[in-house]
């Protein structure tokens, strides 16, 4: 079996201190990986002026990361990455800000990758470029004479052309992109825009990305048993609860999530005292200027709304903004009656995915999902929502909390289907098996 090289910005590498970094890609990847001999090449998540990689071998997988210099950090990961392209990716112009220094600092970024990663690199091998962070990593590597098939997938959306047209320079972005022998999107729709963007969709793809639902759902059995989740049920004293799992970033519509629930609880007054909103929302991306601004909105909403709505004996919202394990969460899903994931933009949304595998099968809860997330064009068992409009959220929480067990049911067997049939395991071998055929569309 040719080794996979996989090349990511955010590596799961063990660290020192155990620490987990919450996201979708580490998490699908790591489940794609099983029993395939793998080097995995990226970020150590450190900033030093260290140019040594650092190497860990775990079973078949080699980590070998890199630290980046402070100033690396700054242009290329909290500028460029995430305060130019992270918004515009999630049709966010408006929260854009575009420095020409910081093009280049991400531009360097991924050659130092490229310089490092190239002599580690056997003929046979097929790389696998992950990300927004990444785009330029497969033009720089064929710049070195890199022959081998390397495939890109983008983890977010593709906006349409016309917004993507809002980055100065973007057309150099999408030349890199044709180094690429496949490139890989979520959905349909992104896959359209990128073609349209790109004049030449040829070797573009919707290629969904699944997780490993039965593996999920074991755990969620497991730690619904445990300390954690023991503590989370007693301490609602029957109230219904209502789950929301997110890394605290703007684009997973919290806010409008928090005013939908404060809807609720004004229009449909009969479930006040009767349900518990817990939100685990660990920071995200915390040197980033929007991301700061981002808590204290919440902060201050969710003091109002349990200052408004709650009572001697209750707390309508629990808000937590520390990482709490996997497996811990698989266990609160399974006692949630709703799922709330109402992002304003997703590339897929694994925790809508995760919220199902969790269920019990005989009572399952009832998910409410933005239709703005990727896993919407499959969950069709799901209430739908528009996350910009609370009142649309209030609605869908209250048909969720009212259904009936059948209607339940039957929603989650048509969403368990779904998701049994594409693994973080099938989604990876999909997406290799077509780099594989795929013919290489070479920019030199
Ligand atoms: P993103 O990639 O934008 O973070 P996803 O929903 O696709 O969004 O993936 C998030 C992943 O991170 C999921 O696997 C989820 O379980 C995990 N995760 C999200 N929030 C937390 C949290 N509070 N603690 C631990 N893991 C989390
Ligand atoms: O899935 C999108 C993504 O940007 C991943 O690339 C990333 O690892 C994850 O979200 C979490 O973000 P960060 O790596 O910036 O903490």
């Amino acid at each position: 079996m040719a080794r996979l090289v996989i090349v990511s910005n955010r590596v799961p590498a063990p660290r020192p201190n155990k620490e987990e970094k919450a996201g979708g890609l580490a998490v699908a990847l790591k489940d794609a990986l099983t029993g395939r001999p793998a080097l995995w090449f990226g970020w150590s998540g450190h900033i030093s002026a260290s140019t040594e990689p650092n190497v860990h071998v775990v079973g078949d997988t080699t980590f070998c990361t890199l630290d980046l210099t402070e100033r690396e950090h700054r242009l290329y990961y909290a500028g460029f990455s995430n305060g130019m392209l992270w918004p515009l990716l999630h049709y966010r112009v408006g929260l854009t800000e575009f420095r020409r220094e910081e093009l280049e600092g991400y531009r360097a970024v991924n050659e130092k990758f490229a310089n490092s990663l190239m002599p580690l690199l056997r003929p046979d091998d097929m790389i696998w470029v992950h990300d927004f962070h990444l785009i330029p990593l497969g033009a720089a590597l064929r710049a070195l004479g890199a022959k081998q098939r390397v495939g890109f997938f983008l983890h977010v959306p593709f906006p349409p052309a016309a917004l993507f047209d809002a980055l100065p320079q973007g057309q150099g972005l999408l030349a890199d992109l044709k180094a690429y022998d496949l490139v890989g999107v979520q959905t349909e729709s992104d896959a359209e825009n990128l073609r349209n963007a790109m004049h030449d969709g040829a070797h573009v793809g919707a290629f969904p990305i699944g997780m490993d639902a039965a593996g999920f759902a074991a755990d969620a059995v497991k730690s619904v048993r445990r300390k954690e989740a023991l503590r989370l049920s007693a301490s609602l004293s029957g109230r219904a609860l209502i789950l929301g799992v997110d890394r605290l970033d703007y684009s997973k519509g919290l806010p409008e999530r928090f005013k939908g629930y404060a809807a609720l609880l004004k229009r449909f007054p009969e479930h006040r005292n009767k349900v518990t909103f817990l939100q685990v929302a660990p920071i995200s991306r915390g040197d980033v200027a929007q991301y700061r601004a981002l808590k204290r909105e919440l902060d201050e909403l969710a003091g109002r709304i349990n200052g408004e709505h709650g009572d001697i004996d209750w707390n309508p919202i629990r808000w937590i903004t520390r990482g709490v394990p996997r497996a811990q969460l698989a266990g609160f899903h399974r006692l949630a009656r709703v799922g709330l994931v109402t992002p304003l933009r997703d590339g897929m949304n694994l925790v809508a995915k995760e919220f199902i595998a969790a269920q019990n099968p005989h009572d399952p809860g009832v998910l409410v999902l933005s239709r703005f997330a990727g896993a919407a064009a499959e969950l069709k068992g799901a209430i739908l929502v528009n996350p910009h409009d609370p009142e649309e959220i209030a609605e869908g929480l209250h048909a969720a909390l009212t259904m009936d067990t059948a209607e339940a049911k039957s929603r989650w067997a048509v969403d368990m289907e779904t998701i049994l049939a594409n693994s973080a395991a099938h989604w990876s071998q999909r997406f290799i098996d077509a780099l594989q055929a795929s013919q290489a569309a070479l920019v030199n």
